[in-house]
């Protein structure tokens, strides 16, 4: 609600045209294969102006399937495939109406004025007619809006149906929901009580978790840059789930540690932190991988970098084996649908296994670069079973010399737990005689 609120507060700024037209080409690059991150890259807005256009997208995103469906009962017809753009605006005005707080007559107008942006004008009086139906018959539409897959693809909710009977339906609710904002204290820079007392200063309540004092929680999203030495890198966004895997490989003083798929580097700036000193960073993408210097440059970290696909040893390891592997491999991303809302719309049934098979190759790969008597931590951001336990246990039953290892904090995570992101963390290790 907090979020909501300040979204639509800054909704009413005098910039809420460019961040309406914004966010429709946000939407149009998401349609085209772009990831919501990439689309919202090169758009130039700030400040509260980018937090509106934030709230707008996820939100529009989140309930996609939904609105589209709603859509279809207001409009005789699809809209034509040179009209897309009406279709995202009015997806986008539906959101609106259905969760802002500013007046409706307000919200309508300057969306039916979006037309025009659009180069679309001969659709505003179909707009203006389409908007002023849904508040006059919204009571029925939304009560007809009945959807059993909860607003997700009817595979992916078959999926999850059949994997958490039990859970689903707090899982979709978590998915449907905007996340808070966790945040990761730089001990390096700043102790995390003086920076809770800081946070507390700017009437911003935190709250912490048993398992260390760096992480902390806001219960709703707030522009970064207006948190306390937000430019000194001495705080970093990264979700509770994410933080864990730092906590759970535990670096020890002097040990060899290799991050195998490292980008953006949240992971690798945290293993630092908690005095990972001797770590190798590697990432399939050199592109991914210039995101990793520079959240080494932010949060600080001497770290050697290479770009390389971490399956082909051959082409980047030198021998020397490692103490320690964190494995924070690709995956279908369906544990943080909630902060990534354009995945329950990109993914595809058919990228499962592709996933799968990728995981195991990195495994397979990776376990002759760990000493006998090392560890090994596969995370992944996933609540598909065969991406977890089942890949898992079947890499332990093809290497007699790795076991999994009991830690409280391992084990499968899903979304709104704690209210953390799904994550998946199994820890093995190696044999000392292998
Ligand atoms: C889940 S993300 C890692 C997130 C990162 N550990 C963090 O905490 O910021 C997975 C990463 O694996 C990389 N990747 C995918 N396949 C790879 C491979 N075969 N070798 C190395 N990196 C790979 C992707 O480019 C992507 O950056």
């Amino acid at each position: 609600m907090k979020e909501m609120r300040t979204g639509i507060e800054r909704a009413k700024s005098t910039s809420g045209g460019a961040v309406r037209k914004a966010a429709i080409t946000v939407l149009r690059g998401v349609d085209s294969g772009q990831t919501v991150d990439a689309a919202l890259l090169p758009v130039s807005l700030t400040g509260t102006d980018r937090a509106t256009l934030q709230w707008l997208v996820l939100g529009t995103l989140r309930e996609f399937l939904s609105v589209q469906a709603l859509s279809a009962k207001l409009l005789r017809k699809p809209w034509r495939e040179e009209d897309a753009d009406l279709g995202f605006l009015l997806s986008l005005a539906l959101f609106e109406l259905r969760h802002g707080q500013r007046p409706a007559f307000a919200v309508v107008n300057d969306w039916v004025e979006m037309t025009e942006a659009v180069k679309k004008p001969w659709a505003r009086g179909l707009m203006n007619a389409v908007l002023r139906r849904y508040l006059r018959e919204r009571e029925v539409l939304d009560t007809a809006l009945v959807d059993r897959d909860l607003g997700h693809p009817a595979w992916l909710a078959a999926r999850l149906r059949a994997a958490y009977p039990q859970d689903w339906p707090a899982i979709a609710a978590a998915n449907n929901s905007a996340p808070p904002l966790w945040l990761r204290v730089n001990t390096q820079r700043v102790d995390p009580g003086a920076y809770r007392r800081l946070l507390a200063e700017q009437g911003r309540e935190a709250e912490g978790v048993t398992w260390s004092a760096a992480a902390l929680c806001l219960p709703a999203s707030v522009p970064v840059a207006t948190l306390p030495g937000w430019d000194a890198g001495w705080v970093a966004v990264q979700d509770g789930a994410a933080q864990l895997a730092a906590h759970i490989l535990a670096p020890r003083e002097g040990e060899r540690i290799l991050d195998a798929c490292a980008a953006p580097g949240g992971k690798t700036a945290h293993l630092w932190a908690l005095g990972a000193t001797r770590l190798d960073a590697l990432d399939r993408s050199a592109e991914r991988l210039n995101r990793v210097r520079e959240t080494l440059e932010r949060q600080g970290g001497e770290v050697h970098l290479q770009a390389a696909d971490a399956a082909e040893t051959a082409t980047w390891w030198n021998g020397e084996t490692y103490d320690a592997i964190l494995l924070d491999a690709p995956c279908t991303g369906t544990g943080v649908i909630r902060r990534h809302p354009d995945i329950r719309l990109r993914r595809q049934p058919e990228d499962v296994a592709e996933a799968v098979a990728q995981q195991a190759r990195l495994l397979e790969g990776l376990w002759p670069c760990l000493r006998p008597g090392g560890r090994l931590l596969y995370a992944t951001c996933s609540v598909l079973p065969e991406e977890n336990e089942e890949q898992i246990a079947a890499f332990v039953q093809r290497h007699s010399d790795a076991r999994r290892m009991a830690h409280p904090l391992t084990g499968q995570r899903l979304p709104g737990q704690e209210d953390m992101d799904g994550f998946y963390y199994a820890l093995l290790e190696k044999d000392a005689c292998a």
